[in-house]
């Protein structure tokens, strides 16, 4: 598979690396989770008590009476979501660097049998309440693909967070401008590990439609909850799932995990715990005189302006990141639930020995 540029190295997968926040294995409590849902037989298609459950337990993290699913992977999550906010003649708004524009393939107007997705500038990754506008209202004639809903990230693809304040901004824009609201939440626990809000301020009460949340980067094998805050969207949405390939038979290996995750408070310890990280991280780089950190490290992420000769050097000592996340000359230092400090200190190390010859 040639899907990421950075430079193949030894095969020591014991070692932790930066890369991303996908190269984590299963959290302890996910991993306990499968195992208990591993036995005897169980309902199929999601008709079961694990599934139940899980939804539960989202319900409860939420505070309110939201509609869950749970599918295979973030691309699935956001582009069926999405779909279900659209008709193929309307647009989806969203950043130049969001992940449904840049890392879906086209999924989104796929699913959504051709919906445009037109592009906002991204300020430190996020979306300004006055480009929302000066888009939906720079055409209103029939040639032109209706806006009909704003994807924003959060935590952003830069690692940056909305604050309560900016997205209550953008659901009133939203509102006023009849958009509806989905949100990219990948790393949505990092943003409230690092916001220290109730989720339901970040969400449903700032005018989110619908969530896609974040399990996989979080410490799951596998999986992404799409909650709906506004129930009227998710009619026939399980129908969305099955045409999509994303009704998991054996459906309580999916949601069982999230039982883990949730039930004791692990999801969010685990996106504290890697936001501190990088924040280690950053620490450690921000005094090294070539090195610069271009967006705030607000959650589980650093980027970083390294030398050329530097990431070549990293990469020779077996270190694996990639450089063709950001802008051209960007390293992305991804934290995860497992990063330890003992990880972060020798990545430093390698780094601050490299950069003093440059
Ligand atoms: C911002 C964002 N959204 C969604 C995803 C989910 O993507 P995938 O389809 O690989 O699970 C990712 C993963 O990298 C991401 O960074």
């Amino acid at each position: 598979m040639n899907c990421h540029n950075f430079v193949p190295m030894n095969n020591d997968s014991s070692r932790r690396q930066f890369a991303s926040d996908n190269y984590s294995g299963i959290c302890p409590e996910a991993w306990q989770a499968l195992q208990e849902a591993n036995r005897g037989h169980v309902r199929s298609y999601g008709d079961d008590h694990y599934t139940a459950r899980a939804a539960d337990l989202i319900r409860e993290l939420f505070e309110t009476n939201c509609e869950v699913f749970f599918v295979f992977n973030g691309t699935a999550a956001n582009s069926l979501a999405l779909a279900s906010l659209c008709q193929s003649y309307h647009s989806i708004l969203c950043s130049d660097i969001a992940h449904v524009e840049t890392d879906e393939c086209g999924a989104p107007e796929f699913f959504s049998n051709g919906t445009k997705v037109l592009l906002l500038p991204a300020f430190d990754g996020k979306i300004q309440p006055d480009d929302i506008e000066r888009v939906v209202k720079k055409r209103t004639d029939i040639h032109f693909p209706k806006p009909s809903a704003l994807s924003i990230t959060q935590a952003t693809e830069v690692g940056t967070v909305y604050t309560v304040n900016e997205l209550n901004a953008i659901g009133k824009k939203c509102r006023e401008l009849d958009q509806k609201l989905h949100m990219d939440g990948a790393r949505f626990a990092n943003a409230v590990a690092t916001l220290n809000l109730p989720p339901k301020q970040i969400t449903w009460q700032a005018g989110v439609d619908v969530l896609c949340f974040g399990g996989t980067k979080n410490g799951l094998a596998v999986g992404e909850a799409v909650v709906f805050f506004n129930s009227e969207l998710a009619r026939e949405f399980d129908y969305r799932c099955k045409q999509g390939g994303q009704l998991a038979s054996k459906m309580r290996f999916l949601s069982a995990p999230w039982v883990g995750l949730l039930q004791e408070g692990a999801w969010l310890r685990h996106a504290k715990h890697a936001n501190a990280m990088a924040r280690r991280l950053e620490q450690a780089l921000r005094p090294l005189s070539n090195i610069e950190i271009p967006h705030p490290v607000q959650t589980n992420v650093v980027f970083a302006r390294i030398p050329h000769e530097a990431v070549q050097g990293m990469y020779r000592r077996g270190w694996k990141f990639y450089t063709h996340v950001g802008s051209a000359d960007e390293a992305r230092l991804m934290c995860s639930w497992d990063t330890t400090e003992t990880d972060v200190d020798a990545f430093a190390a390698d780094l601050r020995e490299l950069v003093s010859k440059t």
